[in-house]
């Protein structure tokens, strides 16, 4: 073999590394992406002349993958099958006849919610959680470890009265991961606010909060979780097995009934049904499981499905109605936000006028059209969404719906990048988005002014008193008394409130400026850390991601929003106005120990993942790189590692396993 073809696939594999790490680590890509495309084939086809080449921990290796490329493939050890399921009594009727025919007549079933989710399952080794992942094809999923560990309901370590339990070498459990319906209406309001797209309901808001890259952000969307599944020998039934899981720690439905009868399946099934909207989570049936594991073996499997379980699913809550027309509003960021006006039509005891149609790429995919007969869903108390039309009912007197070129309030060009979803208004002096922006800043999480609400907010703005948030510190008498209705005291107590507020302090000025991704929790963290807002401005990326719980995602969108000259220059003029910018600064923390230090990641560590041991290794304030270099200082080798460790030695560098690397991370 050449070594000029040692060299370039070399290259070539540093090159596609660095461009994966800015890609999905940082967000923050260098090469376009078909740039980055060829980088890849001519790395493929030099490694099918030279197959030596073709190390494991090359990225040709990952190409094709089944389940998501973007997270490592999580292999379960027993497939995760599906479960058929019954729409009426009588294929209940059906499954229970046939489950009494093969495993004898004393049939017990376990009734469980069927919670609107996603399936995960865990790994805990010696009673301590050493991986999860996703369902996926059932064979294989994502493994999405650290995300998971977000989950505050999912127990780290097992507790359990017998040790023996607690301690067992292996054990697997499985359930749902799910989206409470409140967090998932705080969820959409601050997407709302944020001018990010709204999620359509509670289980896409889950499943993509288990699957984000960043686990700073799975964290944010405070996800729950149900276990109903137990993989441990000793355990004879499922009744068992969820008193079991409930022991171990795991949070399990308390709505569960063991049941003797069908028909006292069938009245779990009617209750629920009616009572679903009592529940602050979704569910869209029931699961029957028959109780006793010796009996389930009897029944087996049939293709994926087993014959000792059934989902009943509840009737879908959805209605057809006319949509009338295509309603645009702006938000916070500009984003023009189409909302479906429709013929009010009742879904699930709620009369709904009104249901979102997020973007125009939602509405053209969906092609949906003014005038079109269209599906409405409602889940619960999640916003109603119009589903798609209904074909059949057409009259050819529908219109295609076409957003606005110009802002439907200010009247400024409508920017609509490629590959974007969103329109958004250019105008940030827009005052749809002035107001939203003022009434953020305002509200009370943040400035907390008490008497600037939706209404004066709205007042100010449309009559130019307030054209950015500084201006809130500017208006006085002569300018709030313009406003019709509003009296002498009123004015007075508002204008106290208003210099009031210039003492709330960094962390809720910081969540006020309504930066993407900085919610308060994130907001306190970065005035608690940095203590100024100059300091805040003046970080970069690695810098702030150094702070507990910031990773990359948020880290990129305060860079941004400080690099904005405008918002710069809106900082200084609320210094101006005498808004305290500053917050009492912690003592400097544990991190920084790697501060300055560069590590090279090879092969596959048996317990961290790569995302893992980066995110340990950023957060002390070090800095992972792809290639080997003079430069690197620490090589950290797992198993199959690839040409970077003969590389390191060649070099003299330092080489860790697992284990030394987590010493020298708690050093
Ligand atoms: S048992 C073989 N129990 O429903 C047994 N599943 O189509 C498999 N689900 O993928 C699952 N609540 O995501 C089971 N109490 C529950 C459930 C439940 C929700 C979901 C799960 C599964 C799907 C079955």
């Amino acid at each position: 073999m050449k070594p000029s073809a040692i060299k370039r696939a070399d290259e070539l594999r540093a090159e596609i590394d660095d461009a994966n790490y800015r890609y999905y680590m940082l967000d923050d890509p260098a090469i376009t992406d078909a740039e980055f495309d060829a980088l890849l084939r001519e790395l493929i086809e030099l490694e099918s002349e030279h197959p030596k080449l073709r190390t494991p921990d090359s990225p040709t290796q990952r190409v094709g993958a089944a389940a998501s490329e973007r997270f490592a493939p999580y292999e379960h050890a027993r497939p995760m099958l599906s479960l058929a399921s019954a729409t009426s009594f009588e294929e209940l009727r059906a499954f229970d006849e046939r489950a009494r025919k093969l495993a004898g007549e004393a049939v017990e079933y376990v009734c469980e919610l069927k919670i609107d989710g996603l399936a995960i399952a865990l790994d805990y080794r010696e009673g301590s959680l050493v991986r999860g992942g996703t369902r996926g094809d059932g064979r294989v999923g994502e493994d999405v470890t650290p995300n998971l560990r977000t989950i505050r309901t999912i127990p780290l370590r097992l507790r359990s009265a017998a040790p023996s339990e607690r301690g067992a070498p292996f054990l697997e459990a499985r359930g749902e991961v799910y989206l409470r319906k409140s967090d998932f209406e705080r969820l959409n309001r601050a997407r709302e606010c944020e001018g990010l797209p709204v999620f359509a309901n509670p289980r896409n808001a889950a499943s993509g909060g288990v699957r984000q890259l960043d686990p700073t952000l799975t964290s944010q969307r405070r996800l729950s979780f149900f276990a109903y599944q137990l993989v441990l020998p000793e355990t004879g039934s499922q009744w068992e097995a969820l008193r079991r899981l409930q022991a171990l720690g795991f949070p399990v439905n308390p709505n569960v009934a063991l049941t003797a009868t069908l028909d006292d399946v069938l009245t779990y099934c009617t209750q629920w049904e009616k009572r679903r909207d009592e529940l602050d989570y979704e569910i869209d049936g029931v699961v029957v499981k028959v109780n006793d594991f010796a009996a389930q073996e009897r029944l087996g499997v049939v293709s994926r499905d087993p014959r000792w379980a059934i989902a009943f699913k509840f009737k879908p809550r959805e209605a057809r109605t006319r949509l009338i027309d295509i309603a645009v509003t702006v938000g916070r960021t500009g984003t023009l936000n189409p909302n479906a006006v429709l013929e009010p039509v009742r879904i699930g005891g709620v009369t709904v006028k009104s249901a979102t149609l997020h973007n125009i790429d939602y509405i053209e995919n969906n092609d949906i059209r003014i005038g079109d007969t269209v599906l409405v869903t409602r889940a619960g108390d999640v916003i109603p969404r119009v589903v798609g039309p209904v074909l059949a009912q057409r009259t050819g007197k529908e219109r295609r719906f076409r957003m606005p070129d110009r802002c439907p309030v200010c009247g400024s060009d409508v920017d609509h990048p490629p590959g974007e979803a969103m329109s958004r208004c250019t105008n940030a002096a827009c005052p749809a988005q002035v107001y939203e922006r003022v009434r953020h800043f305002a509200s009370r999480g943040a400035m907390d002014i008490e008497g600037l609400g939706d209404v004066m907010a709205q007042q100010l703005t449309e009559r130019g008193l307030v054209a950015e948030i500084a201006d809130i510190y500017r208006l006085d008498e002569a300018a709030l008394e313009q406003i019709p209705r509003t009296g002498k005291k009123s004015i007075e107590s508002l204008l106290r409130n208003i210099a009031a507020s210039k003492g709330r302090g960094l962390a809720r000025l910081l969540y006020g400026l309504g930066i993407r991704f900085v919610g308060t929790q994130t907001a306190q963290i970065l005035a608690t850390d940095f203590g100024t807002i100059e300091a805040i401005a003046d970080a970069d990326d690695a810098q702030l991601q150094r702070s507990e719980g910031i990773g990359p995602e948020v880290a990129g969108s305060v860079v941004l929003f400080f690099k904005q000259p405008a918002n710069r220059e809106m900082i200084a003029r609320l210094q101006r106005a005498g808004v305290q910018m500053t917050a009492p600064k912690r003592a400097a923390h544990a991190a920084g120990r790697f501060e300055g230090k560069t590590f090279v990641l090879t092969g596959t560590l048996p317990t961290l993942t790569r995302d893992e041991a980066t995110g340990l290794i950023v957060a002390a304030g070090g800095k992972v790189t792809s290639a080997v270099s003079k430069k690197t200082d620490y090589v950290v080798a797992g198993e199959e590692p690839g040409s970077k460790l003969t590389k390191a030695e060649q070099l003299g560098i330092s080489i860790l396993d697992e284990a030394a690397f987590r010493r020298l991370v708690k050093a």
